[in-house]
């Protein structure tokens, strides 16, 4: 079991919910941060040989910033119904999408209407937490969720409402879930493909729905229950021959209206940004894996992953190809408010020496041109968030917030850069005290 390297170091669980208000603090925290540094990733209460990193018990982070201040640090299991047993609490109430559902939701971390939701792609519905990171209730969104939802739902600037693509190995059809800002589901439209992919995210324009359909395919195992899903993602496995096609559907129109554009095999976890250019194509930005999922079944790890840019024209369904930037990068993020829309700057962590995590980049794809932000083998950045400094500051002008770990100290900092002096002194330090293991997204939650 140790030798699986998403079992030790950093990835190692954490065995103990944490709640610090005495956080020591370098620099000064911007005073317009009043909020929530949400972040989520998987930590099993009890893996089993075989474990798949992104099979871990859903944990959760935050850090709450106002006035300049760090209040605190939190730390909560996400409880599904494995972790309550393995500690003895009370099973979480609310619907869940089938019977045997265990509740179990560890990819992502948003607010939503008000509310806190960690959520999973494949078949989870969403747990809502409260403010302070106890889990409430497995929710459907009010009665309105009838399929599964997805851990990385968009979120139109202009509307406010997010757009999933949810999936489960066991339905036929895809599905384009929109919950409205206020937390309603509004739209739930099947997507018809040809087998059973794992579809882990999503892009918007301002016209269509992107759907990946990519080579990473169920299999059911030779004598196994066809209805049994326990082996979990293990049984996602790589079919060269199953190709790779981006879907282009119309945001209000039906499956047999999507415009299927096919790409070079490969496989996508995260697009960065999608917008139409003025010829009406859609530009869709993506980190591409060469491919996943082949012969290592534990977690990512098949190649290095790319920065690679796509033209795909509704026209005729066509598709050019080119590459950004070719040093290893994931966990792309923008600026939010230009989810769907042109624009200039994107914001990825750097695979180090360590392993999947290491420095940052920015790049600016006006000018072609990246900053590679490296602060030695001993701190490892996950996932960067971008906040603007205002409602209205330019693109890139605002913070760019990260937890980092500390190899040396073996804990966690909440490092807070500005992004337009990207490769300068952070503006703030907040030493967390403990680790925060390597995982997988968060957001920043404002309180307004
Ligand atoms: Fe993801």
């Amino acid at each position: 079991m140790s030798e699986n390297p998403f079992l030790s170091g950093n990835f190692g669980p954490m065995e103990e919910e944490t709640t610090s208000t005495d956080l020591s603090v370098r620099g000064e925290i911007p005073e317009e941060l009043e909020g929530r540094l949400l972040r989520i990733g998987p930590n099993p209460v009890d893996p089993k040989e075989g474990h798949h990193w992104f099979a871990g018990n859903g944990f959760v982070h935050g850090l709450r910033l106002r006035g300049g201040r760090a209040e605190w640090y939190r730390s909560r299991f996400v409880r599904d119904d494995q972790v309550c047993d393995a500690k003895g609490w009370a099973r979480t109430p609310g619907p869940r999408f089938r019977e045997d559902s265990s509740g179990l939701a560890n990819t992502n971390i948003i607010g939503l209407g008000g509310k806190t939701y960690a959520i999973v792609e494949g078949g989870g519905f969403p747990m809502e937490l409260d403010y302070e990171l106890e889990t409430v209730q497995a929710s459907d969104f009010g009665g309105g969720l009838v399929t599964p939802f997805s851990a990385h739902p968009k979120r139109d600037p202009d509307t406010g409402e997010i757009h999933a693509a949810g999936y489960f190995p066991f339905m036929d059809d895809l599905h384009h879930v929109v919950v409205s800002a206020e937390g309603e589901v509004t739209r739930t439209e099947p997507i018809s493909v040809p087998g059973k992919p794992m579809v882990h995210d999503c892009a918007i324009t301002e016209n269509y729905f992107i759907v990946l359909d990519f080579p990473v395919v169920f299999h059911v195992p030779p004598g196994a229950d066809s209805t049994d899903v326990s082996g979990g993602l293990g049984q996602y496995r790589w079919e060269e021959d199953y190709g790779s096609r981006v879907g282009l559907l119309p945001r209000n129109g039906t499956s047999d209206q999507t415009i299927w554009c096919e790409v070079e095999n490969c496989f996508v976890f995260h697009p960065l940004n999608a917008y139409e250019d003025q010829e009406g194509r859609v530009v869709l930005d993506v980190i591409r894996h060469p491919r996943m999922f082949d012969s290592n079944l534990t977690g990512p790890g098949e190649g290095p992953p790319t920065l690679d840019r796509w033209t795909l024209d509704p026209k005729d369904g066509s598709s050019r190809e080119e590459r950004l930037s070719e040093r290893p990068q994931e966990f792309p993020r923008h600026d939010e408010r230009l989810v769907g829309k042109p624009y200039r700057y994107g914001y990825c962590g750097t695979a180090g020496g360590a392993g999947l995590f290491g420095g940052m980049l920015k790049h600016d794809l006006h000018k072609g041109e990246m900053q590679h932000r490296d602060d030695g083998a001993s701190k490892q950045y996950q996932e960067p968030v971008f906040v603007p400094r205002s409602e209205d500051a330019d693109e890139d002008d605002g913070w760019i917030m990260s937890y980092r770990h500390d190899s040396d100290r073996n804990v966690a900092e909440v490092v807070i850069l500005h992004a337009q002096d990207f490769l300068g002194d952070p503006v703030a330090t907040i030493d967390l005290g403990v680790r925060v293991p390597f995982g997988f997204h968060g957001n920043w939650v404002a309180d307004t």
